[in-house]
This record gives structure tokens, sequence and C-alpha cells, in this order.
């Protein structure tokens, strides 16, 4: 009989952390790596599964906001950390992990990165956010004109006091981005295993500070040197564009990794837009409805008509119901059903990264009106620049 239970003091949470990293087949925490993840362990917010004595699974959320199509910022679950232990796999110890974790959530949303893609659907987790995983030629990277503003390095700790701050201020500009906790950080700066050679520099405009980037170089045994951008946020236009002025300045760069939302119209910067290469698509945010009225009635629609959705949700099923969706918003009612769809593809759709009318074609929904949902749910292309 599978029991779960929240765990309190730190030598459970250890044993948590280890079975987690054994199970994506990494080796222990060391006692360094043990320091700095111990503050991402949040009081009330980890759960493991017990057989008898023996803990054989594990997950965790961690605190966060969300922002939504339309602007507005809900509560939000970053749910980590999910691992069964190799000896205890299908036998249904996830699933209890699962449906205990949703069931008592206090966030109306949340969100995780899938390590298999056929794993989440059945809690209800759906597909709802892809990123662009980009590479810049820097030697044919020409960003014409000088920047508006100021850019200027800062050493480690300085960009320990103003990033947090900064993030929380210009880090939250498109559905999907997620405000970060204080384990984040205590990570992201990690000096003794990870933030060797960051370098982050932050922009000034006229109203003081509004945008930073982190970046590292590294160079390869042809002498070519490769900068990775770890961490990149801006309140403005201005702000971005003289960011991306610096980083394709700076000598001895060859090429620029950088992961950027499905529409991020970075190659127009560019007097040859084909500096810039995807080389990648690949999924990063699977979203789970927790409180579907209230994340129906947070986002903004556009478009005209309206559409009747039915919700259906096993596992959570005070979500199940109709409800009208229109440009003045979302609520429930006692009407005939446009669109029957289960919650996980709720959430698929949430961002409009999904369409309906894809689902439809795929056979994955059923009914009609697909391309009034479509544009209802239309907006910006959602991206979360803060790996969990
Ligand atoms: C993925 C993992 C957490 C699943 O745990 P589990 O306890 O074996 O899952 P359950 O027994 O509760 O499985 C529930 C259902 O999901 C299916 N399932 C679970 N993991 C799956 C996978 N990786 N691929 C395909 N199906 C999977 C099971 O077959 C089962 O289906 P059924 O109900 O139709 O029989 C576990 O295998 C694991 O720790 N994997 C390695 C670490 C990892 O990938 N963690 C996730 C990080 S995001």
């Amino acid at each position: 009989m599978t029991d779960i239970r929240v765990l309190t003091d730190e030598a459970q949470y250890r044993a948590h952390n280890t079975l987690f990293r054994r199970a994506m087949h990494w080796g222990p925490p060391s006692d360094e790596q043990w320091a700095v993840t111990l503050p991402s362990y949040e009081p009330g917010r980890t759960l493991a599964a017990f057989e008898g004595d023996e803990m054989v699974g594990t997950t965790q959320t961690f605190g966060s906001s969300m922002v939504v199509p339309g602007g507005a910022v809900v509560p939000h679950a970053a749910v980590s950390r999910v691992g069964v232990r190799a000896d205890y796999t299908r036998r249904g110890v996830v699933s209890a992990l699962m449906q205990e974790q949703l069931s008592t959530l206090t966030e109306p949303v949340a969100t995780l990165r899938a390590s298999e893609g056929r794993i989440y659907g059945r809690f209800g987790y759906g597909l709802a956010g892809r990123v662009r995983f980009l590479r810049i030629d820097a030697r044919k990277a020409v960003i014409p004109g000088a920047p508006a503003g100021r850019v200027r390095m800062v050493d480690q700790d300085t960009a320990e006091k103003v990033l947090p701050e900064l993030h929380t201020a210009v880090g939250l500009g498109r559905p999907g981005q997620i405000s970060r906790w204080p384990g984040w950080w205590a990570r992201a700066f990690d000096r003794k295993t990870e933030a060797d050679n960051v370098v982050t520099v932050v922009h000034s405009g006229p109203d003081g500070d509004d945008g930073y980037v982190s970046y590292k170089v590294s160079e390869d045994k042809d002498f070519n040197h490769h900068m990775v951008v770890e961490d990149f946020a801006w309140a403005n236009a201005d702000a971005w564009r003289d960011l991306w002025i610096y980083l394709t300045r700076l000598d001895l760069v060859d090429t620029i990794e950088v992961d950027a939302a499905l529409d991020d119209p970075l190659a127009w910067l560019f007097e040859d837009p084909r500096v810039v290469y995807t080389k990648d698509v690949y999924d990063q945010i699977w979203l789970r409805l927790v409180d579907v009225p209230r994340m129906l009635a947070a986002r903004t629609y556009s478009g005209t008509g309206s559409v009747v959705i039915e919700v259906r949700d096993k596992l959570l099923p005070a979500n199940d119901g109709r409800y009208r969706v229109s440009a003045d918003g979302a609520e429930r009612v006692d009407a005939p059903a446009d669109i029957t769809i289960p919650v996980d593809l709720l959430g698929a759709v949430y961002f409009g990264d999904t369409r309906f009318a894809g689902l439809a074609a795929a056979k994955r929904i059923e009914g009609a009106r697909f391309d009034v949902a479509d544009s209802l749910f239309a907006g910006p292309a959602p991206l979360c620049s803060t790996f969990f």
C-alpha cells in the first residue's frame, strides 16, 4: 500500500533529493551541491511515497506566480523532482503522488518540464508552450545604429543583489513567464559548482535599470568561441536591442546560443536575418489547470463571437462543466457545448500555442466552431525563461 507523506526535516529532504537524482541516473548530491539545493525545499511542499518505511517516490513544488494572456499574474506551482525508485516503477507510485499533489495544491495552475512526453497527459498536464533554440553567427551579426541607453558590466556580488529585483520588475513580460523563488536564485548563484565564468551586464535607460543578460563564453579545440546566453530579461524594446548590440559586438565570439519564444523577432534586428538559425524547437511548458473556472477567467480573449467549451477532468471533477468564452471573458453556463475537451488539452490550448483546429484534425477533441475558439485564445507565443 503506497502511503503519501509531507516531508518536514532536512534528513528527509536530502533522502528525497538523492532518490530523485538516482531516478534521473545522477549520483547523490555532494555536500557542496546539497548546501545550494537545501533552500529549494520549502516547508509543506515536498511529498514522498512510502512503502512501509522505505521512500520510493518523490515530487515537490516551488511557489511562484505566472503571467497569463492579457498580462494578469496568478499564483503558480512549479512542479519538480518527480521520481520513482527504479525497483518500484509501474506500480502506481507516481500516480498516487500526482493525485495527492493535485488535490492539495492551493495554486490554480501548475507547470512542469517533462522528461518524457508520455508521462503527464494522464494527470491533466498538456503541452502548452514550446521554445526555439537559436544559434547566431556572431561574426556576421550586424545591428545597424547606435545603442539608445547604457550597458554596464557588474561583478557577481552586485549581480546577486540586482538580478532578483530586476527580474521581478522586468522578467514577466510574456505569458508563461514565472516569478522566481529564493531557492532558484541560490542555485543560479552557486559559485562553487556552476556560476564560474558567467558574466552579467545590466542595461539602463531613461528610467533606470530596465534589463540584463548573463552569458558564458567557452573556447573549443579549434579556438572558436561559443557564447551561451544563460539569462536574459528586458522591459522594453530599447533594452532588448541594446543588449543584443552589446552581445553581438563582443570581441572573440563566433557563435551565440539562446532560447527564444517561437515568435521572437530577433532575426529582424540584423542586416542579414539569416545570421539567426533555428537549431531546434522543443517542448517546454506542460501546464495543468488546477482551478479551471479561475484560470479561464484570469486571461483575456481576442476576436469576436463565443464558444461553449465542455471540460472533462477525471482527477479533479470540480472542474467538469461547460464554460462560455468570449472577448468579454469566461463563465460557467448551462448551455449546449460546441467543443468537448479533456483538461490536459485545455491546458495545451490555454496560451494559444496549440490550436483547437489542430487537435480536432488529429481527432483528439470533438465538436465544431474550432476557428472561433482559436481566434479567441490567440496570443503571443508563451515562454518560460526560468528552468526548474
Ligand atoms: C516517470 C516515472 C516518474 C513514472 O513513475 P511510475 O510510478 O512508474 O508511474 P505509474 O506506475 O504511476 O504509471 C502510471 C501510468 O503511466 C505510465 N507511464 C509511467 N511512466 C511512463 C513512461 N516513462 N513512459 C510511458 N508510460 C509511462 C504507466 O505505464 C502507467 O500506465 P497505466 O496506468 O496505463 O498502466 C518513473 O518511471 C521515473 O522515475 N522515471 C525516471 C525519472 C523521470 O523521468 N522522472 C520524471 C521527471 S519530469
